[in-house]
């Protein structure tokens, strides 16, 4: 199966963005702490080379609390302002405003020194769909000020957004990127809902996840399952059809419902906090 998603309104989008750069001061990429690198925008790499860079790593109430360590350590080595945050319950979120100012200090400086004082720094929001831009800023700004959904790329349309008397915001639409550069990249950003799950085959996708959930986290799902896994990964899924009562009429094992299962238990971390790659593997 295709991992792949690049409907007609990112490659709208992302010729918009490339104008909008030109106002920004700032650029706060926000991406999933399970798939730091996977759930980075290439195409936003190359846009804002020359831009100062915040990221975010959010949804860490999802992952893996010791790799998200070594990702900010990561990212920090490579010269971006970090900053871990749970959007959902605004855990680090209050860390993010002094650090937009931070990154912007050279900036504010220059100003000054031309006798600006009261230019607020603008920051452009951007990262993938389902990423959870969204609720980000509706968390930052405290108030609903952005349409939030649970469908990947509801985010639409250009908004600005004041934050305070030092910081503007402008939000972006999820986009992703033309091609994936390897196979795993698009199917971590499949497990973790930001192609549209309408597209993909749920079992082909659910098989995939076992097979990366037992190589990584082998105790996690034999524990939550109670179930010997095998090599075969859709032999899996049947097991854990029949275990967990997931039958078609006659009693044979409905992969399709195990599928969705699987799924939604790692969306759900009902499986435990888990990271599907580590700074190593770069
Ligand atoms: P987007 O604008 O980037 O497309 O994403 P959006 O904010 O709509 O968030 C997508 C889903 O991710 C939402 O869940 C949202 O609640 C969830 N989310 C965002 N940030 C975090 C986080 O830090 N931790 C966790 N656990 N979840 C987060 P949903 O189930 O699709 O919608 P809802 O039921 O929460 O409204």
């Amino acid at each position: 199966m295709q991992y792949q998603w690049y409907p007609g309104h990112m490659a709208k989008a992302k010729k918009q963005m490339l104008e909008d750069l030109k106002l920004i001061d700032v650029l706060v990429e926000l991406v999933d702490a399970r798939i730091p690198v996977s759930s980075k925008n290439p195409d936003i790499e190359k846009m804002a080379a020359n831009k100062s860079r915040v990221i975010l790593l959010n949804k860490t109430d999802m992952a893996d609390d010791r790799i998200t360590d070594r990702w900010v350590k990561y990212f920090e080595d490579k010269g971006y302002f970090v900053v871990k945050v749970n959007s959902r319950s605004g855990a680090g979120i209050n860390k993010v405003k002094d650090v937009i100012l931070k990154a912007c200090e050279e900036k504010i400086k220059k100003d000054r020194e031309k006798g600006i004082l009261f230019r607020p720094v603008r920051a452009m929001i951007c990262g993938i769909p389902n990423v959870g831009k969204s609720t980000f800023i509706n968390s930052l700004a405290g108030k609903s000020c952005t349409k939030t959904g649970n469908k990947p790329g509801v985010t639409k349309g250009k908004q600005w957004i004041r934050l305070n008397k030092n910081i503007e915001l402008l939000d972006t639409p999820g986009i992703l990127w033309p091609k994936f550069d390897d196979v795993f990249t698009g199917k971590k950003i499949a497990f973790i809902g930001s192609i549209n799950d309408d597209i993909l085959i749920s079992s082909e996708m659910a098989a995939d996840l076992i097979g990366f959930l037992y190589e990584k986290y082998p105790d996690y799902i034999k524990n939550y399952y109670g179930i010997e896994f095998t090599n075969d990964n859709f032999k899996n899924l049947e097991l854990i059809a029949l275990k967990r009562g997931c039958l078609k009429k006659g009693g044979t094992a409905d992969i399709d419902r195990a599928s969705r299962l699987l799924v939604d238990d790692f969306r759900s971390v009902k499986l435990g906090k888990i990271s599907l790659e580590t700074p190593e593997e770069f």
